[in-house]
């Protein structure tokens, strides 16, 4: 069967000679979430972007449905700081040629979505940082993606409201079913939101898939033991041992019966 969105043998290699991806194969199938987790250099963002069609791949095929149907959300929110937050999530939607009637309803949309309504008319220098993401996390949705690509969104954050924002897109991506794509070093934030994390090492080879079967609301999931294997696998595939770089309160979770 077709997906929507695949790497097949995906190669990367850019002008100066870097081989970022070495032939990468992954499906995305309609709705699911899957983490890419890996250290840095390892072709995340070039595996994310060759998804986006941002980048040719240089060896191998990738399938994606056409750009109005991505939604991608970087690390900076990079909003234009002289225009509101609507009017941020507004201007990608002008450009489309859509009709004011139809901005304003998918803006509206899209506010409600990141829990911002009411807040429209703040400039991104009122907001703060994680209010700045929940306004790029806006401007990704307003287009009502198919999928949505997002490249270590929460990893300038504090770790409070990172999360809240991981919480905050697990709801948002029930609502909107869109298929996610979330590329982050944290094993242990790929581990609670995805289910399904692909563990990448050097050149983007697949060093390791991890299926998690999380609970829809995650509620208690960071204290679940399912939580903590699923760590200690992509942990272990990275290379790392648990038990050994964070002592035992890791551990105990591990060991645990479910
Ligand atoms: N535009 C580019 N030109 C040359 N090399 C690049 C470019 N972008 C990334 N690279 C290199 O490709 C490799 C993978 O980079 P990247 O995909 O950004 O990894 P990650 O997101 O996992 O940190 C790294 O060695 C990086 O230095
Ligand atoms: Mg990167």
């Amino acid at each position: 069967m077709n997906e929507i969105l695949s790497l097949d043998k995906a190669q990367m290699r850019y002008g100066d000679g870097t081989r970022a991806l070495d032939g990468l194969s992954l499906d995305f199938p309609s709705a699911s979430f899957t983490a890419l987790v890996g250290p840095s250099g390892c072709g995340k963002s070039t595996a994310l972007r060759l998804l986006a069609g941002l980048l040719a791949p240089t060896g191998g095929n990738v399938t994606m449905p056409t750009r109005d149907q991505i939604g991608f959300v970087f690390q900076d929110p990079t909003l234009l700081a002289w225009k509101s937050a609507y009017d941020n999530i507004a201007l990608p939607l002008k450009i489309a040629g859509h009709t004011r009637a139809d901005i304003n309803q998918r803006v509206g949309y899209a506010l409600d979505l990141v829990g911002l309504s009411g807040r429209g008319a703040a400039l991104p220098r009122e907001l703060s940082g994680g209010m700045k993401m929940r306004v790029s996390l806006a401007r990704a949705l307003a287009s009502e993606p198919r999928i949505l690509l997002l490249d270590e969104p929460f990893a300038a954050l504090d770790e409070l409201t990172r999360l809240r924002l991981d919480d905050d897109l697990l709801h948002i991506w029930q609502q909107s079913k869109c298929t996610v794509v979330f590329v982050t070093h944290s094993i242990s934030e790929s581990a609670y939101l995805a289910e399904r994390v692909a563990v990448l090492t050097n050149a983007g080879q697949l060093a390791h898939i991890e299926n998690i079967s999380p609970p829809a609301t995650r509620e208690g999931f960071r204290s679940a033991s399912a939580y903590h294997r699923a760590m200690g696998n992509i942990a272990a595939a990275l290379g790392h041992d648990l038990n050994h770089d964070f002592g035992e309160n890791l551990s105990a979770g591990r060991g645990s019966a479910s």
